[in-house]
């Protein structure tokens, strides 16, 4: 991945946390009835729009990252390697109408619709850390359904381990799909072990911001885990698939000595060309910021207490 830059955002374009919270709290009021359906612009593009969710005990109690930052600073290398591409390429992109489809090691294989799953699953608020490998960090309000809750639906067999995902393969709306160069191998791929997916921690987000995710993040759904490095979080996800052994990894398969199949945030093991010890706050500056401030990474991104005793006795230096 390319070495981190400041994102150049001026201070006019960024939302300060209390005009958020007014917006929200409006948006909260007007969305009412509205959970689950969402409007298509002329294209036959997903705008962005309100998510009714319920606030939940997972907030970290830091100042959130402007969501202009969120939006605008990704990875996201179907639609081109460069932080700025996603926002710039992914208006064509058409995350409506959209299934998921949860197979394999299951009792009860199924195909969801976004849009029931939205309206039938708890879908909450949670606040949190955000850690790329990059050496970036951002603080995030996702809005989404707990994985356990969708993998109970399903009933995974006894003999699944581990969870696959697959991101959809769209070359006609997906530039970095196309022509001579691209980054990877397509569908980009990812993996949990089973015990990880089915920890309360771990998020398929719907939205952001109390809005359904935008293209750049990933919409219409996406994993998230907080105490992982950002790039297990595969976006536009259309097959997840319960397997019973260890799955690939897209950054695994393509630098395997730099990116692991665990990739738990661990400040004592480096990445091979940079240090892991500290991050850059993106938007830490404060509201004038685009600025980044400089700080200590914590073991397992700050969630230790939660999720340390899922690797007891393994060798995490090994397991990266
Ligand atoms: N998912 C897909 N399908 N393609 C990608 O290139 N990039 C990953 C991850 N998920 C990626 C992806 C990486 S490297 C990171 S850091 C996060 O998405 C970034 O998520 P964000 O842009 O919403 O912050």
């Amino acid at each position: 991945m390319p070495v981190y830059r400041p994102p150049r955002i001026a201070s006019s374009e960024i939302t300060p946390e209390d005009v958020y919270l007014n917006r929200r709290r409006f948006m909260q009021a007007a969305a009412g009835a509205a959970a689950g359906s969402i409007a298509l612009g002329a294209a036959g593009t997903a705008r962005a729009e309100p998510l009714t969710a319920k606030p939940s005990a997972y907030k970290v109690n830091e100042p959130m990252t402007p969501e202009k930052i969120v939006t605008s600073y990704n990875n996201f290398y179907e639609f081109g390697t460069n932080k700025a591409d996603p926002v710039n390429n992914s208006a064509p992109f058409k995350p409506r109408p959209w299934t998921v489809v949860v197979d394999g090691l299951v009792n009860k294989p199924q195909t969801f619709d976004i849009d029931k799953m939205i309206a039938e699953f708890p879908v909450e608020e949670r606040v949190y850390r955000m850690r790329c490998v990059e050496a970036w960090s951002m603080v995030i309000p996702w809005d989404g359904i707990p994985l356990a809750a969708l993998l109970d639906k399903v009933e995974p067999l006894g003999s699944a381990k581990y969870v696959a995902f697959e991101t959809i393969v769209r070359p006609e709306e997906m530039p970095g799909q196309t022509g001579l160069f691209q980054p990877m191998k397509w569908p980009y791929v990812e993996g949990l072990r089973l015990d990880e997916a089915r920890h309360p921690l771990t998020l398929l987000a719907v939205g952001l911001y109390g809005q359904t995710l935008k293209n750049q993040n990933g919409a219409p759904i996406r994993l998230v885990v907080p105490w992982k490095y950002g790039f297990k979080g595969i976006k536009s996800i259309v097959r997840i698939s319960l397997t019973e052994h260890q799955p690939p990894n897209s950054w695994n398969i393509l630098q395997p000595n730099e990116y692991g199949f665990y990739a738990n945030v661990n400040p004592e093991v480096d990445h091979p060309r940079w240090s892991q010890a500290t991050e850059r706050r993106l938007g830490g500056g404060g509201f004038f910021g685009g600025s980044a401030e400089q700080r200590p990474t914590l073991p397992f991104n700050g969630y230790a207490e939660e999720v340390a005793g899922l690797y007891a006795g393994m060798d995490l230096r090994k397991n990266f």
